[in-house]
């Protein structure tokens, strides 16, 4: 699949991370070519207005500015003519001063769904038992569910005079989250804290500061971010606060210190050294020559389990839509994302990687160290790491048999991505990689990667579902209601 001298020229490192892309079996020439296409796609000048605060995101009139959280440099990001980093800066100090004023306390409940759950949800268990990562101890809860099996889980397990409440949400209109927040709240309210200690209990992290408000959160507890940060890119904000609380304010420093670090690679690096754009080419070829329509990605560490479920929302979010930027049909746009930890993936559905029918790219996420200390820790490491080879291997060259049952086709792409270990920077490095691949892929594609109209439709139809379920009469198909749906709220309210 191949050639040894090439292999040399298949590894590309920025940041300490290794993107190995051996068995992806592009040739020299071919690699030559999508360089051109990107060059052609005018991704360099693209990077540069992200960076720069244009408005890229067209639909909304908005930059997609979250580099600019994690600007450690404080240099100036300007935009419409105004300096971003003062009140960054200012959300930062505040986070510090608040990771020394919280003792005492058990629990912590971080209500917020999508974009204002999966990268805090992500990181608290990537860092748990990471190796010199002190953890402060305290039992945090993510209730992201409407179900209330979530919400009963937690509220079983948390003690309410000790209990501290973040309200997560870009809008502060996401039902899901203010429902669950109103329980929160009752719940607080029937045991035996006083009105003022709800009230200090009670954390928003918003970029509707109004709204908020209303809901009764107290001025000071309020922390913002800004309509110019992308749900799904907003770990960075203060929505991270979970980070800092738990493994301390210096480790959430490394956090964005590492994607800083990621994002100086991708903004100055020559297109041919630039690991976000060559993992989004590799994907661009494998959809033009196999008509790839689904990729996985396999964290070889059970600490990284919810990076796969991050990237969905990422990469499905950002870049899954039908018209392009200038609102004209897509040839192609993302494929299905899915993966979850190796080697426990290797039981479950590699047996479709391996032999299925269609072809389904890999990224194998490695770890070099061992990501504990115990001390079995060392031997299990190398299984875990040989396991992680020996897939990658399988799946490029194949194996011939007599019975075709045994026979693997071979010739299925795959990357390595190698991180020297497993702490806050690099744990940072590495979604600052997806999430400017994913900008990259949404450039080539000529796709607006940072609105999501998609996921407004369902909501307002789940309005008149959800009035005729609670209803006791006969419900008939009308506009809002089709003749299906109709007979499915009949069954539920029999
Ligand atoms: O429904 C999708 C979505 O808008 C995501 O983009 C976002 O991350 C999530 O809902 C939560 O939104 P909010 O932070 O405004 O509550």
């Amino acid at each position: 699949m191949q050639n040894p001298e090439n292999i040399a020229a298949s590894t590309h490192i920025a940041v300490d991370v290794v993107l190995d892309t051996a068995y992806q079996n592009i040739s020299p020439a071919q690699w030559e070519k999508l360089f051109s296409v990107a060059r052609k796609s005018k991704l360099e000048g693209f990077i540069a207005d992200m960076f720069a605060g244009k408005h890229i995101n067209l639909s909304e009139d908005r930059p997609a500015l979250h580099s600019a959280l994690r600007n450690l440099s404080k240099s100036p990001v300007m935009l419409d003519g105004k300096d971003v980093m003062p009140a960054v800066t200012e959300v930062w100090h505040r986070i510090e001063a608040l990771c020394n004023k919280w003792v005492g306390i058990t629990d912590v409940i971080h209500i917020g769904i999508g974009g204002s759950d999966f990268g805090p949800r992500l990181a608290i268990e990537a860092l748990a038992h990471v190796p010199g990562i002190a953890s402060r101890g305290m039992r945090m809860h993510f209730l992201a569910n409407i179900d209330t099996a979530e919400l009963a889980r937690i509220l079983d397990r948390a003690q309410p005079n000790s209990t501290r409440v973040i309200i997560v949400s870009k809008s502060f209109t996401t039902l899901e989250t203010t429902m669950n927040a109103k329980a929160v709240v009752n719940w607080l309210k029937n045991s035996d804290c006083t009105h003022s200690q709800i009230a200090h209990s009670l954390y928003a992290v918003t970029a509707n500061i109004p709204a908020a408000r209303e809901f009764g959160i107290a001025e000071e507890n309020i922390y913002p971010f800004w309509d110019w940060v992308g749900g799904r890119y907003s770990v960075w904000s203060a929505v991270g606060l979970p980070i800092a609380l738990q493994y301390g304010f210096k480790n959430f420093e490394q956090f964005l210190a590492g994607a800083h670090a990621m994002d100086l690679h991708f903004k100055n690096a020559p297109l041919e050294q630039n690991l976000p754009v060559i993992m989004a080419l590799a994907l661009l070829h494998q959809q033009e020559a196999m008509g790839i329509k689904a990729y996985a990605a396999i964290p070889y560490a059970d600490a990284l389990d919810w990076f796969p479920k991050w990237l969905q929302q990422l990469d499905m979010e950002s870049n899954g839509k039908s018209v392009d930027r200038d609102g004209k049909p897509v040839k192609h746009s993302s494929p299905v994302v899915f993966g979850s930890a190796g080697s426990n993936a290797q039981h479950s559905y590699f047996q479709l990687l391996h032999q299925g029918s269609d072809v389904v790219p890999i990224d194998f996420i490695a770890v070099r160290k061992p990501m504990s200390d115990r001390p079995e820790a060392v031997a299990h490491h190398r299984i875990l790491l040989s396991n992680c080879l020996a897939q990658a291997q399988a799946l490029a060259h194949g194996k011939k048999a007599e019975n075709p049952n045994d026979v693997y086709p071979g010739n299925r792409p795959s990357n390595l991505i190698l991180l020297p270990e497993l702490n806050a920077f690099y744990l940072g490095a590495l979604l600052a990689l997806y999430e400017n691949r994913a900008a990259s892929l949404g450039a080539l594609w000529n796709i607006n990667s940072f609105d999501q109209p998609g996921v407004e439709y369902g909501k307002v139809l789940a309005k008149p579902i959800e009035k005729a379920l609670l209803g006791d009469s006969h419900v008939e198909a009308n506009d809002n209601i089709d003749a299906v749906t109709a007979a499915r709220i009949n069954l539920l309210n029999s």
